[in-house]
């Protein structure tokens, strides 16, 4: 299966079980998950790569794990389906190692995803949906280029939707 191109600090693989070491460390961490439900316990770990997969057979792309080019587990990032006020939308995410923030290790990684949806999907548009408190998500969206639109109320409190164009427009080209 294809995966985004490496970055300069980065590089892109399918997750498999051998994460789970690593990926219940992630998503076990209060800070990575303060704006989800809960953190996840091992076995949501391994739900979360079993989902992954599935995405990966389904659509040939998912969440990807990102390491630096030695091999250092940094995180995730990649494309799924969400659904937005009912209306399937591809998505951007990403979640980095607490330890890592701010040294643009997500907007690098999802970076390389936009250039992969471009090349690789159908998507006319590309997402970010966030929690209304997480500024560094969005403030990630927002370096990616991407513009907010209406909020998605799917949920039991409304999530801020952010969104760019994939494809150039036909007015683009003139
Ligand atoms: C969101 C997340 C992936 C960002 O990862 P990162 O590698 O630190 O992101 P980057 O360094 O590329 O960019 C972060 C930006 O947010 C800014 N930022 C971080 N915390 C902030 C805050 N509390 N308020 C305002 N801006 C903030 C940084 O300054 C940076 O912007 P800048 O380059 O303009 O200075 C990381 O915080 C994370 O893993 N969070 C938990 C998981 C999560 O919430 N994922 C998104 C789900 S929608």
């Amino acid at each position: 299966m294809a995966t985004p191109d490496p970055t300069a600090r980065l590089r892109f693989r399918e997750m498999d079980s051998a994460d789970l070491d690593d990926l219940a460390a992630l998503l076990g961490d209060a800070g990575v998950m303060r704006y989800y439900p809960a953190t996840k316990t091992r076995e949501g770990a391994a739900a979360w790569i079993r989902w992954t997969q599935g995405n990966y057979a389904r659509y040939g792309h998912g969440l990807w794990i990102i390491e630096t080019h030695e091999g250092a587990f940094v995180g995730d990032c990649g494309l799924t389906w969400q659904q937005v006020n009912g209306v399937p939308e591809l998505e951007v995410g990403y979640h980095v190692r607490s330890e890592l923030h701010g040294q643009g290790y997500a907007t690098e990684a999802a970076t390389a995803c936009v250039e992969f949806a471009r090349g690789h999907s159908e998507a006319e548009a590309l997402v970010a949906i966030i929690h209304p408190d997480n500024r560094a998500s969005e403030r990630v969206a927002e370096k990616l280029g991407m513009v907010r639109v209406a909020d998605d109320l799917g949920e039991s409190f409304p999530r801020r939707v952010l969104r760019m164009p994939l494809r150039r427009s036909p007015a683009d080209a003139s």
